[in-house]
């Protein structure tokens, strides 16, 4: 095809990182493809902290429910949607309140995902490895108070970056024609059936047989774990959702 989608293709998420600091140059850069990425109505909602204290990186991977990696892994990004910084600016020029209203929540959060997915394949360019870290959002209330959040500012995730120590498998993904659609949403349960199929086999071998398992076994696992302390910490960060 070419270089960048075969570096596409090649992504799997890394948990395990070589103890090798990576180059200040190589951080900004890929800070700037993130910056680089489409932006609603240039707003950029959205900020991004490098934790740099391994007390405070220890914090975080026991709130993201004992990711070691976390704490291991040679740079570690929090992607926060925000709010904050555009209410300020607006704030210049009239006090028309800012609300962390549906849309500006879905703006945000979309915007802090692009430059992060940006920053990922920037680090991948470079042969790292990356691991997004949705855990965070296991107690977002605690991260954002260790990581002095300011009210319509949110943790969306994580990011682990660094030197592979590991070469997982690739984890397939869903047949095209499930997310394929033209003109109109047609739903596919037999590309689901056969992707059952494809992941029990890739279960199979990761774990050399250990594990049973299917992508709607896992689907019907995951809809029992929600995180439903996210509506009322949004709410308390000022993302209303009127
Ligand atoms: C928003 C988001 C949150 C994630 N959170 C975690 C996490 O907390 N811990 C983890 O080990 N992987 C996490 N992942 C990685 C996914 O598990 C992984 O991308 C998915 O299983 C597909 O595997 P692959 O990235 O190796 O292709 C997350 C991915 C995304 C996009």
């Amino acid at each position: 095809m070419n270089d960048v989608i075969n570096l596409l293709l090649q992504h799997r998420s890394i948990r395990k990182f070589k103890d090798v600091p990576f180059s200040r140059e190589q951080r900004e850069a890929i800070l700037s493809a993130a910056q680089a990425a489409s932006t609603s109505s240039n707003m950029q909602a959205y900020s991004v902290i490098h934790i740099t204290d391994a007390a405070l990186k220890s914090q975080l991977a026991e709130l993201a429910g004992q990711q070691a990696y976390v704490s291991e892994c040679p740079l570690f990004l929090v992607w926060c949607a925000d709010l904050h910084r555009y209410a300020e600016a607006a704030h210049r020029h009239g006090d028309t309140p800012i609300t962390g209203n549906a849309e500006n929540l879905i703006i945000a959060t979309v915007e802090a995902a692009l430059a992060a997915q940006n920053a990922a394949i920037a680090a991948e360019s470079f042969g790292l490895g990356v691991c997004y870290i949705g855990g965070l959002r296991n107690k977002p209330a605690d991260v954002s108070e260790l990581l002095g959040l300011p009210q319509l500012v949110y943790p969306v995730f994580g990011m682990c970056i660094g030197m592979p120590d590991q070469e997982p498998l690739h984890r397939p993904r869903l047949p095209q024609e499930a997310v394929y659609h033209e003109n109109r949403y047609t739903a596919n349960p037999s590309a689901v059936s056969a992707y059952d199929e494809t992941i029990r086999a890739y279960m199979h071998r990761r774990t050399n047989g250990k594990v049973d398992t299917t992508w709607s076994k896992e689907m019907a696992a995951k809809a029992l774990r929600p995180r439903k302390h996210m509506k009322a910490f949004l709410s308390s960060q000022g993302f209303d959702m009127e």
